[in-house]
């Protein structure tokens, strides 16, 4: 089974947003057999055995009761720990695989919840929003965490994803999550929750204008933005050439800009050109909403 590249957030949804996007896909096959456990080979990495494959595994068996002796293999494309969900994807793919291999029905709520999950591995803490984006596709609202329940809508909007090449940062999602606010103030919750409303919105009725207005944040956003090199360039750019709305990509380095068709190469070609200027390498893409793992 495929599951798709993410990107949570989308600037004022942290944590409860996502959208699942073509830039690009991980793969996995499951074969299944007696017993009760779980085995992951990764192709061309080795995230070692406490991966979010294993541990998603292990809690989706707990929560359901189901549990068989899986052997999965994973093909991951998607450039890892660069704020596209590339773990969570993993793991979505290969529980996807598994629940068609063993001819099982599971309620999407479950294996969101044991995905965001397996998502301690990487991040330290569990996060729902890339596993939901990619099991579900399209654009996915969490509306409550615990339990897990959400809503999936399928608006029409394109993307340019930029994905610089930076050293990888040691744990990037825990420590970029770390370096966020403790507390806000009362009138900058209100203005935030305006633009949450926004992008919600915004996703539901398929309006482009509304979803950039939440894609900008004054809370998550610029807690992190210091540590992403190239960003402040990237924006400018983005936003000179056309694009309607520009945001990190989950906990970055990656940054996504909505945009209209017309503009979209402009677009692609002004933020190549901001990391160029800032001596990165980047791939940037132009992408648009595509269907998850199922
Ligand atoms: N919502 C999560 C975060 C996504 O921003 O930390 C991580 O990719």
């Amino acid at each position: 089974m495929k599951a798709p590249s993410t990107s949570a957030n989308l600037g004022a949804g942290f944590d409860i947003v996502a959208v699942a996007h073509d830039a690009y896909f991980a793969e996995a096959y499951a074969a299944v057999g007696s017993g009760c456990g779980v085995h992951v080979k990764f192709k061309g990495y080795d995230p070692g055995p406490e991966n979010t494959v294993t541990r998603c595994f292990k809690k989706f068996f707990e929560l359901t009761g189901i549990c068989r002796g899986v052997e999965v293999e994973v093909e991951n494309n998607i450039p890892i720990a660069r704020g596209l969900g590339s773990s969570g994807a993993a793991a979505v793919a290969a529980l996807a695989a598994f629940i068609r291999e063993a001819g099982i029905k599971a309620d999407p709520r479950a294996v969101i919840e044991a995905a965001g999950y397996g998502e301690t591995a990487a991040a330290g803490s569990p996060h729902f929003d890339n596993v939901a984006g990619a099991a579900l596709g399209g654009a996915v609202v969490l509306t409550s965490l615990s339990p897990i329940d959400y809503v999936k809508f399928s608006p029409r909007l394109i993307f340019v994803v930029g994905v610089p090449e930076v050293p990888p940062m040691p744990n990037k999602t825990k420590v970029m999550r770390e370096v966020l606010p403790k507390s806000v103030e009362f009138k900058t919750y209100v203005r935030q929750t305006a633009r949450v409303a926004s992008l919600i919105a915004g996703l539901a009725l398929s309006d482009p204008r509304l979803v950039a207005r939440g894609m900008e944040d004054e809370v998550v956003e610029a807690a992190r933005a210091p540590y992403v090199p190239g960003y402040a360039r990237v924006r400018k750019y983005a936003f000179e050439a056309g694009a309607l709305g520009v945001s990190l990509s989950g906990a970055g380095p990656s940054v996504i800009a909505l945009v209209n068709e017309k503009e979209a190469e402009a677009v692609r070609d002004a933020v190549l050109r901001a990391y160029a200027e800032e001596g990165l390498r980047a791939e940037v893409k132009i992408a648009s909403i595509t269907e998850g793992a199922g």
